[in-house]
């Protein structure tokens, strides 16, 4: 007789399936946001990047993240999106002000935040070339936030999935990771939303 045993779901596995509904609501408010149609609505997007940017990088100061995720040195984009704000600055881009959104956040709602920043950087490679395309813009001008790692995007995707995935995050923490992702998306789509003017 056969047993199956079956195993209980990654983490990764998870918040790609249970936050998928969040990841598609993303792609409905680009499309309606059009950030590529003119450099000056890209210069909205990069804003909003920014300060996303930003929320993420405010936990990095935190030992227990570093603990969880030992590259962090490597990740993280806000940066870069000041560097494309200062690019492209004779448009009136500036990133305005913003109160820090995660503030208070800890682990492990902590790693919900950096996954959907992490995962952001697998769709950036497609928005990267539409921005290169329509805008004129590069990695090395106006578009640094969206190019890839200098090891690329896969590797160290990869990696920070099996961060995940390690068995030393137990599965009970697992729910506050997806309510994190699930904050994560709340506040990008909320910039965007602000930041296009959309309802
Ligand atoms: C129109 C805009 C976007 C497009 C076209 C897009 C496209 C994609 C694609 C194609 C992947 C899968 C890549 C792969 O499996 O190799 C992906 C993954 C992901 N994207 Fe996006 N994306 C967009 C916007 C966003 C935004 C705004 C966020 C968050 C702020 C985001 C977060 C993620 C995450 C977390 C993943 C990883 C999913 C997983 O495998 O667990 N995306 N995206």
């Amino acid at each position: 007789m056969n047993t199956v045993t079956e195993r209980p779901a990654l983490l990764s596995e998870r918040l790609k399936n249970e936050t998928g509904e969040l990841h598609e609501l993303m792609h409905s408010l680009m499309e309606r946001a059009q950030p590529f149609a003119s450099r000056a609505n890209y210069a909205r997007f990069v804003a909003a990047q920014y300060h996303f940017q930003r929320d993420v990088e405010h936990l990095f100061a935190d030992p227990s993240i570093r603990d969880a995720v030992p590259d962090l040195q490597v990740r993280g984009r806000e940066a870069a999106a000041l560097a494309d704000l200062a690019d492209l600055a004779d448009l009136g881009a500036s990133a305005g002000e913003e109160a820090i959104a995660s503030q208070g956040v800890a682990m492990p709602e902590a790693l919900g935040w950096l996954y959907v920043s992490e995962g952001s950087t697998l769709g950036a490679a497609f928005l990267l070339k539409e921005v290169k395309e329509k805008l004129g813009l590069s990695e090395t001008y106006g578009a640094r936030n969206l190019a890839a790692y200098p090891e690329g995007r896969a590797i160290v995707w990869r990696r920070f999935v099996s961060f995940l995935d390690r068995p030393s995050l137990p599965q009970s923490e697992h729910e506050a990771v997806l309510a994190g992702a699930a904050a994560a998306y709340g506040r990008f789509g909320d910039l965007l939303r602000r930041y296009f003017a959309l309802n």
